[in-house]
């Protein structure tokens, strides 16, 4: 047989409406804002990605299968609870974060003046150091959901690292 491979690779991806607003919840961190992402959860798109991109990584599923939105007690979730119910799982899997890198979709605000503290969020909440995250920020160039600021994305990659051999 093979030996398994010692590494993975995750994907996620999510999307959120937006509307009107005080703040935009992202990375686990509150952003001053006139719209605000709308959502069962606290819809933090960027944890929601990264979520899914470990859960990918880890073949354990995915954000709506562990947390189904038609659960009351999902309602108001903080999402860091969630990301950090799925780290435990993929850790109880046997696998580590060897890094993660995230693009986040919007026409306004800007995210780079926020981008050290989310990075800094995120890093807290998965347990590893702040280098190992990174984060990216696009434009819509004005046109489509992004653009029309209708809709906030983000998307993630993660590499995953055996840390126990069965
Ligand atoms: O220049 P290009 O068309 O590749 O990208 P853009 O969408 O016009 O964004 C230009 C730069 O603004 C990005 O590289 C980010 O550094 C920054 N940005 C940001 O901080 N926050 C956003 N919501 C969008 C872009
Ligand atoms: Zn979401």
């Amino acid at each position: 047989m093979p030996p398994h491979s010692t590494i993975r690779i995750g994907l996620g991806h999510d999307t959120h409406r937006l509307g009107p607003g005080s703040g935009l919840v992202l990375g686990g961190i509150t952003i001053p804002h006139d719209r605000q992402a709308l959502g069962h959860s606290d819809a933090d798109v960027l944890l929601h990605a990264i979520t899914d991109a470990l859960l990918g990584a880890a073949a354990l599923g995915d954000i709506g299968e562990l947390f189904p939105d038609t659960d009351p007690a999902n309602k108001g979730r903080d999402s860091a609870e969630m990301l950090q119910a799925a780290l435990d799982r993929m850790a109880a899997a046997g696998w580590g974060i060897v890094n993660l890198d995230c693009v986040i979709f919007a026409q306004r605000p800007k995210i780079l003046p926020h981008r050290l503290r989310i990075r800094g969020r995120i890093a807290e909440i998965l347990r590893i150091d702040l280098e190992a995250v990174w984060l990216k920020a696009k434009t819509g160039e004005g046109v489509g959901p992004i653009g029309t600021e209708e809709a906030i994305a983000a998307e993630c990659v993660v590499l995953l690292e055996r840390i126990e051999h069965a």
